[in-house]
């Protein structure tokens, strides 16, 4: 019998990357030894800190549902956070806590967008955004960004894609996939248009912490009181404290925007997860240490990928200034043959990658790019070590 499903959910395509990671471990159990550079998540584990206050948590019995806008302890304790390191003022009641960051971003366009809305999107872009939006009934402009431009929005192409449709600009600094980090300056100019039209931003700030060279994270929302009326700022737990599986995001912005956002989950999952948001809690009041430790390691892996897939014949890859993938470009690789299979797209080259030199990549077309490859460094460095010797072996073949 054919179902017919609901027609939005029915242009949703599921996530790519979590499907190569699942076929990545697949392989594993079945004994193969696969380089997966298709993680999404730190390969650190959650500080143990954290787990002992979840662990209290439950000893104390805080098991049941919360307010389904998060805990008041938890919304005071991220409304510090986003002053101390962000200069922006929120109360409590301008701040939700969600079940993921990946939530806070569905609910938020949800809470915004209407039917025929146009969110302008820059590629390459995080895999999940054009699939909410187009949930949301709305419609994704991409704005395509290029490696000569450091993958950032040039003003000029922003002021083009505006329409008197235009509802919404979603920006991702540290980004996902290409680990660029908007500057001050950059930020400046795209909110000035952005006032000027009265365009809401969904700021996506979740990488905020992991963050090279001394570079500095600016959220778009703090550069004036205009701008952070019209910003909904992002952020959560998972990448900076390795809390992947924890799922608690969080976002700030114009009361009633977050009261809409609130309203929604009330009537979908109800609160996050208690423990979870204890979990949370420590994490964001607690020692920052191993968040420390992590970035250090974390630029190690950066400097030696990046090097070693530029000296890899046909690879191009710029250095990421944030988050822990890079994203090389491979243009010069497509075409070139494999046993006689001729190499026609960034699919069939992840795809014989995995398959010959066991080394998972996601394909770019994932994230609006298809002469791209996103590789993770959130592998220790013997992996990376070993996953680059393989894709090198493998260039080196292809005729
Ligand atoms: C850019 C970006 N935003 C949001 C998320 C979602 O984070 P969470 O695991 O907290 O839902 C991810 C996770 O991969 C991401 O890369």
């Amino acid at each position: 019998m054919s179902v017919k499903v609901n027609s939005r959910i029915a242009k949703v395509v599921g996530s790519s990357t979590l499907a190569i990671t699942a076929k990545a471990k697949e392989l594993k159990a079945k004994g193969c030894d696969v380089v997966n550079f298709a993680a999404g998540e730190p390969d650190f584990d959650t500080p143990s800190s954290i787990k002992a206050a979840a662990i209290q948590a439950i000893e104390n019995g805080f098991t049941k549902y919360t307010p389904s806008i998060g805990t008041l302890e938890l919304r005071k304790a991220i409304a510090e956070k986003f002053k101390k390191d962000n200069q922006l003022e929120y109360t409590p009641a301008q701040i939700v806590v969600n079940c993921g960051a990946k939530h806070s971003i569905f609910n938020a366009i949800l809470a915004l967008c209407d039917d025929d809305d146009e969110v302008i999107l820059p590629s390459p872009y995080w895999v999940s955004y054009p699939e909410m939006i187009k949930v949301a009934g709305a419609k994704p402009v991409i704005l395509r960004t290029t490696q000569e431009h450091n993958f950032k929005i040039m003003p000029h192409q922003l002021k083009e894609a505006i329409t008197p449709k235009t509802k919404l600009l979603i920006l991702n600094s540290p980004s996902n996939p290409t680990g660029m980090v908007y500057t001050r300056e950059e930020l400046l100019d795209i909110s000035n248009m952005l006032m000027e039209k009265g365009i809401f931003c969904l700021s996506d700030e979740i990488y905020e912490k992991i963050i090279y060279d001394a570079q500095e994270h600016v959220s778009i929302a703090s550069l004036c009181p205009e701008i952070k009326e019209l910003t909904i700022v992002v952020n959560g737990v998972s990448k900076s404290y390795a809390m992947t599986g924890w799922r608690i995001g969080y976002a700030a912005g114009n009361r009633e925007i977050i009261t809409a956002m609130s309203n929604l989950q009330s009537h979908s999952t109800s609160n996050p997860a208690s423990i979870s948001q204890k979990a949370a809690l420590a994490a964001l009041e607690g020692p920052q240490e191993p968040l420390r430790h992590m970035v250090a390691e974390f630029v190690k892996r950066r400097d030696y990928i990046v090097e070693r897939l530029n000296s890899i014949n046909g690879i191009s890859c710029l250095k990421p200034q944030g988050a822990f993938y890079v994203f090389p470009d491979i243009s010069k690789i497509l075409g070139r043959a494999f046993k006689g299979q001729s190499i026609k797209d960034d699919l069939f080259l992840a795809e014989i990658l995995l398959a010959e030199a066991k080394v998972a990549v996601v394909p770019g077309s994932a994230f609006g790019s298809d002469h791209n490859l996103r590789v993770s460094y959130a592998t220790s460095m013997g992996k990376i070590i070993e996953g680059l010797n393989r894709i090198e072996e493998f260039v080196n073949k292809l005729v």
